[in-house]
């Protein structure tokens, strides 16, 4: 296939660009705006290979999107491009409007214009938290923060195009990501680089909220078979095969590490935390889709990834990051 990808210079928009390169011999176009999370050296495997393309533009431009479509050519777009860190749509929300609400708009007129098939990228936080059981598709939208509540809205502009102008528009919507190339304000990269360097960890609250963690390579190949196998206008879930609370998280990667548990902190929690989040995946497993990666394997192996290649965080850790970080938790990386 001929894909634009939006977003593609980020931690799962990468992974998803390096699979229909290396795995499915697609030809690709990035479009992608270069935030602080997107990064060209994600994608410095693949930038020689034949049918890739790097275009730098925002999704809010029409006239980057129409240079995009251009080049590429698509038969489709998968649209990655967001803000994705809730605790900077808590202090600062203007950029996840712009970019989900507005750079959604722009993707799906081009779409339209063009009549393209149009993939949104979503997330399980646009259901909010649920206490037991798991959402399916047909659960209410209930979004607890700026960020989910923007994507919410995206989700739902993109529902209105496939019902009113019969646009072939999909939904995939992940779990909590986890995975090479993730940027450190996560939850799993800052523990494993806090732990590696003597930096305290910390748990907001009592580290007991629940998150259902699936391993990018997953969600990528869920999105590939709901982008080639899905049905117009449907929605389809993609959730990881383990759910954890936070601190048992924190713990394993301490002790991946042979860190000091004294390293964990209790700081105070977010504000609108959502307790629990859990997916079920059964109608995206009726398109031939499973997971792969237990987190137990999953972690280690990213674990080591990130020991093994500090040549991608060392510039993120010594450049903005930093004011970032002590922004965030009011004290400063060693
Ligand atoms: P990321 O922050 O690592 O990457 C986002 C990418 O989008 C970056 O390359 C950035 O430069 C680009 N971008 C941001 N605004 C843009 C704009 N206006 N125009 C063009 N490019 C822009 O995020 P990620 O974790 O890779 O998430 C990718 C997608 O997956 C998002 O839509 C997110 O909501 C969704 N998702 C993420 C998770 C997760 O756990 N990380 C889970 C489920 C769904
Ligand atoms: P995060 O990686 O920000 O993903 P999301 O909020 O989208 O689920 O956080 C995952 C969980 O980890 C969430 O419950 C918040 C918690 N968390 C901490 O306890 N400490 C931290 O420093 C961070 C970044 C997250």
């Amino acid at each position: 296939m001929r894909l634009l990808v939006c977003g593609g210079a980020g931690f799962i928009g990468s992974t998803f660009v390096r699979q229909r390169l290396l795995e499915d011999g697609d030809e690709v176009t990035v479009l992608d705006k270069l935030t602080y999370a997107g990064r060209e050296e994600n994608l410095q495997d693949v930038a020689e290979r034949p049918g890739f393309r790097f275009l730098r533009g925002a999704i809010e431009d029409p006239a980057a999107v129409a240079g995009a479509i251009e080049a590429a050519r698509p038969q489709a777009i998968v649209n990655f491009a967001a803000e994705t860190h809730v605790d900077r749509s808590i202090a600062e929300p203007d950029a996840f409007v712009a970019t989900h609400a507005l750079g959604t708009y722009v993707l799906l007129e081009a779409a339209r214009e063009h009549e393209l098939r149009f993939l949104q990228v979503s997330t399980d936080e646009v259901y909010g938290s649920i206490e037991s059981g798991s959402f399916t598709e047909d659960s209410p939208l209930s979004p607890s923060s700026p960020y989910s509540a923007t994507k919410a809205g995206a989700d739902l502009l993109v529902a209105g195009y496939f019902h009113t102008y019969g646009l072939q528009a999909l939904i995939c919507r992940g779990s909590n990501n986890y995975g090479p190339y993730q940027y450190p304000e996560k939850l799993i990269p800052l523990m494993i680089l806090n732990a590696m360097h003597g930096d305290a960890l910390p748990v907001y609250g009592d580290g007991q909220q629940v998150r259902n963690w699936i391993h990018s390579t997953d969600f990528c190949r869920a999105i590939g078979h709901v982008l080639a196998h899905g049905a117009a206008g449907e929605v389809y879930n993609a959730g990881g095969p383990d759910e954890q609370p936070n601190i048992a998280i924190v713990q394993r990667i301490v002790e991946l590490i042979g860190a000091d548990p004294a390293q964990i902190e209790h700081v105070p929690d977010r504000p609108g935390h959502d307790r629990r989040y859990s997916l079920s995946s059964e109608k995206v497993r009726t398109l031939g889709w499973s997971p792969r990666v237990l987190l137990d394997e999953g972690l280690g192996e990213t674990v080591a990834w990130y020991r093994d290649n500090s040549w991608w965080w060392e510039p993120i850790r010594s450049g903005d990051y930093r004011a970032y970080y002590e922004r965030q938790y009011g004290r400063a990386l060693r």
